[in-house]
């Protein structure tokens, strides 16, 4: 069945490219019996278009006397006529690849009008005559026309509608011409179109969807034009066999092919994402492969090296990965491979390396990946280390399928984003969504496609990077990831297409909806302002977040520049640090000198204690309820915190805290707090306490403040006050408890550095592993 319909294929295939002989509808001419000669008219109707083409030097035999039907009109294929009886069935006429136009004098609307004097002709050569003009509509009159080849010329205009009217049309070859706009819908009706060859001319817009209804289509080329979008669903073709797309705009989708496809070039579009494995298997006649130079990504299918019939695999410049190794089986006609410039690993398949005895040899390009080339050095000079694939297949986005599972911040674990992505987050970046500008780049607000809010910061970079240039940092980003920081869930590198060199960062955070801290004490609306455990509670979990940012990181990330309205508010009032060093601003980042680092100088003892200060000023505010803008304000404010905390009697201190809370606090707690307050803002650094220091007396003031309530509460017979009072209480003991454990321990530095390794592969576990590294450090330093 497969046999005897390629058989038919071939012979039609055979009068596209042999004109000699006939198209397979018509019987060939007798060869025994003498030829009729050809009808006056039609004798008369090929000198004028010899004269039409300006006497082009093939036709030079053609004379008066020339007995066309006797095989006196060919002297080669480049000029042939054939007749049937007494009228000519086929002309063709073929000029040099790149002929001039010919003159002024030229009417392409004469031509076919001349044409249509010869009413039998079914196939037609006309190609690189220098003809000229659009292509008339009036070629429709032709209407014996089977096989047209009319290409190298410099037709401009659209593909006439004209055309639609050859309804025993099955080759249309219109390559290496001007033809702009888009390819007509109507093309998908022609009932016996086979061949549609429109190479090389400048057509823009969709291919259009009524192509996957011809069913008799067996090779579509399209390449070299301006075609963009998607390709229709070319799946129920059950005859395709060739499929040419290359050099357009196409894609991203892989396109839908029929299973009897036997070239498929798809090279430089722009296809993205994974190759369709399971289909792609399944073409059983593919002898030629190309996706050369697309965006594709993912595993590297191993599989099309033994295709049953693959002869020719092109994979070249794109990010596939993958590990490739010695069993990896060829297919016994395979003549040329190029897998080079995508991220492969592992070791060159044996069946691709060179065999002395094997004839014909195969063509094998594989440089440029991460492969061990057994063999010569110059060879494997080519390759990339194998973390650049590593590292450039993580930054593409490529992940092993796993499924998210939330860690336990309840926010899914990090991961590479992808540009396509973040663009349908943002709606393009859209204006409307962009939160926020500095020299580094914008925030913006987006929403992923499940709905998860997010903000993405963009970061121009420095030019002649590559993603390998970053990998430090991106490892530290995806660190930072908190209960009390704006955490980061994930990176996307923008390349250059040219160098693959990244021309853009984006980092991707959680979005935090309910407003900064600030707006809830300082600038509250009435009602709206926190009581006074819900500032302490606040005021923790900043200090949380700091001793995260110095101590859980590493190196630490010190000089933050921690501000009041930097502190956001999630729904359940949690505070997380939004604003802080991270650490690529300034170093490979487009701007000189950037900010962010400011610190960076200072000893990380000191600068440490930077952020204790601004802590300070944080707390002066939850304190005082006043908005602080300028350190001559800290000034005034401290000196007033300093009577306040002295005074023996409550009064003071009543006033200096924030009218809306004062009534609400025990004594205790706020002297507690503003004593912390009062050493945070120490003039000199090594004054101000340790950030552990800070938590244990914020959390002091926290048990202090509860029991109060609970006092006043139980007072009132509350239930639910005292009940809560109980776990607070003993969720302070306990605290208390690991505390001292933690410092019997007293576990040797050295251990430090694996307690964070192990940490940082768990999201949960990062705060009680980092604390016990960073008393360490504290107990070492005091
Ligand atoms: C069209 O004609 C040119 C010139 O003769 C030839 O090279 C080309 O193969 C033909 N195209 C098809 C599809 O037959
Ligand atoms: C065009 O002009 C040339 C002379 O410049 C002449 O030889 C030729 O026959 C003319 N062609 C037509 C179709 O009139
Ligand atoms: C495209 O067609 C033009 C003529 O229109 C020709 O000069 C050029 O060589 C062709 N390009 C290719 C790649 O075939
Ligand atoms: C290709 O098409 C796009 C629009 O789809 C247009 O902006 C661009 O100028 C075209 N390029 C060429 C070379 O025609
Ligand atoms: C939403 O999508 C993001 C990105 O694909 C994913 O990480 C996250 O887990 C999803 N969230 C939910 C709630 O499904
Ligand atoms: C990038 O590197 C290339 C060579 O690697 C160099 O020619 C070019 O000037 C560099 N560009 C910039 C902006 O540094
Ligand atoms: C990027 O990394 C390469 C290779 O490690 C190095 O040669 C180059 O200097 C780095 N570029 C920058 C701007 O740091
Ligand atoms: C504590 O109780 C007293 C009187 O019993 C009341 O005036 C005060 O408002 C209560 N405080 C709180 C925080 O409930």
């Amino acid at each position: 069945m497969a046999a005897s319909s390629s058989h038919v294929m071939a012979i039609v295939f055979l009068a596209a490219l042999l004109p000699a002989s006939s198209p397979s509808p018509s019987p060939p001419p007798s060869s025994s019996s003498p030829a009729p000669p050809l009808q006056y008219s039609q004798t008369w109707t090929l000198f004028k278009i010899q004269q039409m083409l300006n006497h082009p030097p093939m036709l030079s035999h053609w004379r008066r006397t020339t007995d066309f039907c006797g095989g006196g009109g060919t002297s080669a294929p480049s000029a042939a006529v054939v007749c049937y009886g007494d009228t000519v069935t086929q002309l063709h006429i073929a000029g040099e690849r790149g002929s001039p136009p010919l003159p002024m004098n030229f009417s392409i609307g004469a031509l076919v009008l001349a044409l249509s004097r010869l009413p039998d002709l079914k196939v037609l050569t006309l190609s690189g005559l220098g003809m000229w003009g659009p292509l008339p509509d009036k070629i429709g009159r032709l209407e014996s026309l089977e096989i047209v080849n009319v290409s190298g010329n410099y037709l401009y205009g659209g593909v006439p509608a004209g055309i639609a009217g050859l309804a025993s049309l099955q080759t249309l070859v219109l390559d290496d011409n001007l033809l702009a706009g888009e390819i007509p819908s109507w093309i998908g009706d022609m009932p016996s179109l086979a061949v549609l060859s429109l190479r090389n001319n400048s057509l823009s817009g969709a291919v259009p969807s009524s192509l996957s209804r011809m069913a008799s289509l067996r090779s579509l080329v399209l390449a070299s034009n301006n075609l963009s979008g998607n390709l229709p669903d070319l799946g129920m073709l059950e005859n395709l066999q060739v499929l040419d797309v290359a050099g357009n705009a196409l894609g991203p989708a892989f396109p839908a092919i029929g299973r009897k496809v036997v070239t498929v070039v798809l090279s430089r579009n722009r296809f993205a994402g994974g190759l369709p494995a399971d289909e792609l298997a399944s073409l059983y006649l593919l002898e030629r492969l190309d996706l050369s130079w697309n965006r594709f990504v993912g595993p590297f299918m191993p599989a099309l090296l033994s295709l049953p019939a693959i002869r020719y695999l092109n994979v070249a410049g794109n990010r596939f990965t993958g590990v490739l190794s010695d069993k990896v089986a060829c297919g016994e006609n395979l003549r040329f491979v190029d897998l080079s410039s995508n991220l492969l690993t592992g070791s060159e398949p044996a069946c691709l390396r060179p065999e002395p005895e094997k004839k014909p040899a195969t063509v094998v390009l594989v440089n440029a990946n991460c492969l061990d080339i057994a063999g010569d050095g110059d060879t494997s000079s080519q390759q990339h280390p194998s973390p650049f694939c590593q590292n450039q297949a993580l930054a593409v986005g490529i992940t092993h399928g796993k499924t998210v599972k939330l860690g336990a911040l309840g926010i899914p674990p990090y991961r590479t984003f992808s540009l396509v992505e973040l663009e349908a987050a943002t709606d393009n970046f859209e204006n409307s969504l962009l939160l926020g500008q500095d020299s580094f780049g914008e925030m913006y607000r987006g929403r992923l496609g499940n709905g998860t809010l997010v903000a993405i910061r963009s970061l121009k970079v420095k030019r002649n990077q590559t993603s390998l240039n970053f990998s430090r940092h991106i490892e530290t980003i995806s660190r930072l990831r908190h209960r009390n920081l704006v955490s980061a869930l994930g990176h996307c590198f923008e390349y250059d297409l040219d160098d693959s060199t990244v021309t853009q960062l984006y980092l991707v955070f959680e979005y935090v909806q309910n407003g900064n801290l600030r707006s809830r004490i300082s600038q509250g609306t009435e009602g709206r302002k926190l009581t006074w455990s819900q500032r302490i509670s606040a005021a923790i979990g900043v200090a949380n977040g700091i001793q995260f940012l110095h101590g859980g990181m590493m190196p630490g990330l010190y000089g933050n520049n921690l501000k009041i309205n930097n502190v956001l508010l999630d729904q359940n009032h949690v505070a997380k640090i939004s604003s802080y060093n991270i650490p690529i601003l300034g170093e490979a980042m487009k701007s000189e000198g950037g900010a962010g680092s400011k610190h960076q100088a200072e000893s990380p003892m000191l600068s440490d204690k930077t952020d204790i200060f601004d802590f300070g000023v944080i707390l002066l505010e939850i304190v005082s309820g006043k908005p602080i803008t300028s350190l001559y304000e800290v000034e005034i404010m401290k000196e007033l915190l300093l009577w306040a905390v002295a005074d023996e009697d409550l009064v003071r201190r009543r006033s200096f805290a924030d009218q809306e809370v004062s009534k609400g606090c025990s004594d205790e707690s706020l002297r507690t707090i503003m004593q912390i307050c009062l050493r945070c803002l120490a003039k000199e650094a090594m004054q101000r306490p340790s950030i552990e220091d800070v938590l244990w007396n914020l959390q002091f003031a926290a048990q202090v403040q509860d029991d109060w309530e609970g006092d006043n509460h139980s007072n009132e017979g509350s239930l639910v006050s005292s009940s809560s009072r109980v776990t607070k209480s003993s969720r302070f003991q306990n605290e208390q408890m690991t505390r001292s454990g933690r410092e019997k321990e007293g576990e040797v530095s050295s251990a430090r550095g694996s307690v964070w390794l192990q940490a940082a592969t768990e999201d949960g576990n990062f705060e009680t592993a980092c604390n016990t590294g960073r008393r360490q450090a504290e107990d070492e330093r005091y």
